[in-house]
């Protein structure tokens, strides 16, 4: 049985503090697509982590981690973040695996995403210059090499020969830069993976099924920023939503039982691309600043806005979304008025459907209004203890969706929880 937790926004709904804290019920916790330009923040003994690779149960005891062949892996964060786990107490030698079919992140693919972004001018999808989308293209154009290969006595080789290509490309972009500082980590870090436990992903996580054992594969980025679905251009390069579960991990359709929907109480985009609900004023600036919203991954501010049910509908739709959790509701404190946008204008006409390209068109979101609450809430424990006015904001939520909002988060940390 594999249950998902994903985002449903533009990403950073605040999936790694939920995987963490539902992870305690799974036996093996899986990404199954993205790769370094994910930031999934979680508090351990209240130290803050941010991951960028290795999925979020990695803290919960006796669970196992996978990273899915989905994933394209950049060997040097990895590393890193192996250093950052261990020094919590953590053994990955017991509790994180890799599957061999896993694509690989290598160091041109970084300097492909900042000459491909450069030449883009204002243009720019805002990308994080991770090496994503190079990496992805070398996968679907069957030139990539993945973490199975470093096993090979041939890798080195395969590695020139792809550079060659790599570089032939940058000269194209008149892009030059220095690369030999990154390789030399990379190959560093490329010794320390071939230490790990690399498997046969498909084999592992069907054998853990079959074993009665709970997975919850953890999605990275969100719903609108998918590959297929989301707000092309502006997106990421891989299928974030529940699709992406059974190709990144091998598991069949029939094995998925709860698609966990996750939503900020507003929301958030980082990067380029359409966002129609945002707010290019003071009371976006105040989001961003109570809700700290700033990059995990690079520090970037990111743009707010009120919550959009069109946008999130859509993602219920794409997703088959069970069951909702409502984030950062906390954040929502101070807000005297409150705005949900239930429908959008394009090019004049009412709709509450995401159109073919959004980013060609004039939109306009159109706004239910919600009084606040203007009480702390951050400190409840219970549904009994929030505010009427927020069970009302909650509700309409639930009647607009069709799904129901089944968990409340009312703070970064650990416990800040609550059950519906
Ligand atoms: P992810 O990429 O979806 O895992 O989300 P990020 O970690 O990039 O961003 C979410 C941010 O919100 C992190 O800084 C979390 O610590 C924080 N966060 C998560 N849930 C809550 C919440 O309910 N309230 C508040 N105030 N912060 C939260
Ligand atoms: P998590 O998992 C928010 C955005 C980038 C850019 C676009 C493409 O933390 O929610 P890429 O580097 O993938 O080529 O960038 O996607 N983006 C994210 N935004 N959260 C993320 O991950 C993101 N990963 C990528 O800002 O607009
Ligand atoms: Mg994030």
């Amino acid at each position: 049985m594999v249950d998902v937790i994903l985002g449903l926004q533009w990403g950073d709904e605040g999936k790694g503090k939920i995987v963490d804290y539902f992870a305690k019920d799974y036996d093996v916790v899986a990404r199954f697509q993205g790769g370094p330009n994910a930031g999934h923040t979680l508090y351990v003994e209240d130290k803050k982590v941010v991951l960028h690779q290795i999925p979020s149960g990695v803290f919960q005891k006796n669970k196992l981690n996978l990273i899915g062949n989905g994933v394209v892996l950049d060997p040097v964060t990895l590393k890193r973040e192996c250093d950052t786990v261990a020094g919590f107490g953590v053994d990955l030698k017991k509790n994180l695996f890799i599957a061999e079919r896993t694509h690989l992140i290598l160091p041109t693919h970084r300097a492909l995403d900042k000459a491909a972004e450069l030449s883009k001018g204002n243009q720019k999808i805002g990308s994080t210059l991770k090496g994503i989308a190079p990496a992805y293209m070398d996968k679907t154009g069957r030139n990539g090499l993945r973490v199975g290969d470093l096993l090979d006595k041939n890798f080195t080789t395969a590695y020139i020969k792809l550079r060659l290509k790599h570089q032939k490309l940058l000269d194209n972009y008149a892009f030059a830069e220095d690369i030999t500082a990154w390789e030399e980590e990379f190959f560093e870090a490329v010794e320390f993976l071939k230490q790990l436990n690399i498997v046969n992903g498909e084999y592992f996580i069907n054998q853990q099924i079959k074993a009665g054992k709970k997975v919850l594969a953890e999605g990275a980025q969100g719903s609108m920023l998918d590959i297929d679905f989301g707000t092309f251009p502006f997106v990421t390069s891989s299928n974030t939503v529940t699709a992406g579960v059974c190709s990144g991990l091998g598991v069949a359709p029939q094995t998925i039982r709860d698609v966990i929907g996750v939503t900020k109480a507003y929301c958030t985009r980082v990067g380029s691309g359409p966002f129609p609900t945002e707010l290019e004023n003071e009371t976006g600036e105040e989001l961003r600043k109570i809700g700290n919203e700033f990059g995990a991954t690079t520090g970037r501010p990111r743009r707010c806005g009120w919550i959009d049910l069109v946008a999130l509908q859509f993602a219920c739709m794409i997703n088959g979304v069970t069951k909702i959790v409502m984030t950062k509701a906390d954040v929502l404190d101070a807000f005297k008025e409150l705005q949900v946008c239930t429908h959008y204008k394009l090019n004049g006409k009412e709709s509450k459907e995401i159109p073919f390209r959004i980013d060609r068109m004039q939109v306009e979101a159109l706004y239910k209004s919600f009084p606040g609450w203007n009480v702390p809430t951050s400190t409840a424990k219970t549904f009994q203890e929030l505010p009427v006015t927020m069970k009302s904001y909650v509700d309409f939520i639930n009647q607009y969706l069709g799904v129901k909002v089944s968990y409340i988060s009312n703070g970064p940390g650990r416990d800040q929880i609550i059950t519906i």
